[in-house]
């Protein structure tokens, strides 16, 4: 029999306790060793809870408990999932973790400190919730040489943006939705800012790349600014707008990354991933384009592949999987205004027949975007392709000129 601690018994914790109890011949069968859950760390009380004598509240029993060889964190955030992490981990116990913010910010050093421990740290389950993901990438694919990944990592602001296109609602309304159905916290910030799916893009690069890229490093961009305008837009050029975590590498061996919402062609793998569903193409030179997809996101998902790394942790007690990565660097992610885009610009303007004039004129051709009963004054097009720092200059002039852009959009080309 093998003891485990989970630490953090939310809505994760809870599933992977469930998944753990009711497929416990199943799971022992796959692990070849019975699996206990020993402790569950959990500030609060659970009475009436069929496994309420193995609560704490204290972290020392779990870390003071040699008996206990593998500890699952399902916390959340930074603190104190860090510092419990690395005790665990110089405690002699492997850990498996969904905390993509913890994998995100540390990877690089808790990997390094698994490994000098002879341990493993595994986190299937912190990018893409049940899909098979972190594998993948590094087992089946790493034959190739990984030429790009887009994905849409995030399942609250899939759903609000597939509420926009397919509904028409507006941002605010389909984020009311989205609370009451219990997908977007109370405070929807790391949603719908771009933070959670930019914390899934650096992991998988990180992965993909074999250097630890940061959060703060990585150019990120919200959905709270998208109008129905904008969609409208982006229906009459062929597509829908999608938040995307991008990342590739340029013949300098940069990364170019970024998250940001784009307009994606209708005919993209990408484009019919709706709902609270995520997408993740990897391209590969080999392979040419894998496509994975499936629910990123809720308790059993998640627990599922939580408690598939518990299964390889136990079947690999003393010995080490695959995953590394190195620390990164402060010149590794290219400035994303050196990436080649093209971008919709939305203008408001008196004249638009002198605006698209002028339009044409500072940023070369631009293709106009018509939509039904557009407002007079309203002009929207699309600029070809050039350094995005260049496009920013252009419109800067074109703003001398009267011209302002109230809304820009990246063209993705995935
Ligand atoms: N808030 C995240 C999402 C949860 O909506 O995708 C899974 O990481």
């Amino acid at each position: 029999m093998l003891n485990i601690a989970v630490m953090g018994y939310g809505v994760v914790g809870s599933g992977v306790v469930e998944v753990l109890t009711n497929h416990a011949e199943k799971i022992a069968k796959k692990a070849k060793e019975e699996i206990n859950i020993k402790y569950i760390l959990d500030l609060r009380e659970f009475p009436g809870n069929p496994l309420e004598a193995r609560f704490t509240k204290s972290f020392d029993d779990i870390v003071n408990d040699d008996e206990v060889k593998i500890v699952v964190e399902v916390m959340g955030g930074l603190h104190p999932a860090y510092e419990y992490t690395k005790r665990c981990l110089e405690a002699g116990k492997s850990v498996v973790t969904s905390n993509k913010e913890l994998v995100a910010m540390k990877g690089a050093e808790l990997l390094a400190l698994a490994q000098q421990k002879n341990l493993n740290y595994l986190f299937e389950a912190s990018v893409g919730g049940g899909i098979p993901i972190i594998r993948p990438l590094s087992q089946c694919l790493a034959a190739n040489d990984v030429i790009e990944i887009a994905g849409i990592l995030n399942g609250t602001t899939n759903f609000i943006l597939t509420k926009m296109i397919r509904e028409q609602m507006s941002f605010e309304a389909a984020l009311a939705l989205a609370q009451q159905l219990g997908y977007a916290e109370r405070n929807p910030a790391a949603d719908v800012e771009g933070h959670d799916s930019c914390r899934k893009i650096c992991i998988l690069a990180s992965l993909a790349y074999g250097k630890h890229v940061y959060p703060d490093q990585v150019h990120t961009e919200g959905i709270t600014k998208l109008t129905l305008e904008d969609v409208e837009y982006a229906e009459s050029w062929g597509g829908v707008i999608k938040l995307i975590g991008r990342v590739k590498r340029d013949e300098k061996k940069k990364l170019q990354i970024i998250v940001c919402p784009m307009f994606i062609p209708r005919e993209s793998q990408l484009a019919n991933v709706d709902d609270v569903f995520n997408g993740i193409l990897v391209r590969g030179d080999s392979t040419g384009d894998v496509v994975f997809y499936g629910k990123g996101a809720g308790k059993l998902p998640t627990a599922s592949a939580v408690v598939a790394d518990v299964i390889d942790c136990v079947k690999h007690i003393g010995a080490r999987k695959y995953l590394f990565w190195s620390d990164g660097s402060s010149d590794y992610v290219e400035d994303y205004m050196l990436d080649t885009v093209s971008m919709y610009v939305r203008v408001r303007i008196d004249n638009v027949d002198l605006a698209y004039h002028n339009a044409s004129r500072v940023l070369g051709g631009i293709t106009r975007l018509s939509r039904k009963d557009a407002p007079a004054g309203e002009l929207a097009f699309i600029t070809e392709s050039m350094p995005e720092k260049d496009i920013h200059k252009k419109l800067d002039a074109l703003k001398e000129l009267g011209v302002e852009a109230v809304s820009m959009i990246r063209i993705g080309d995935v």
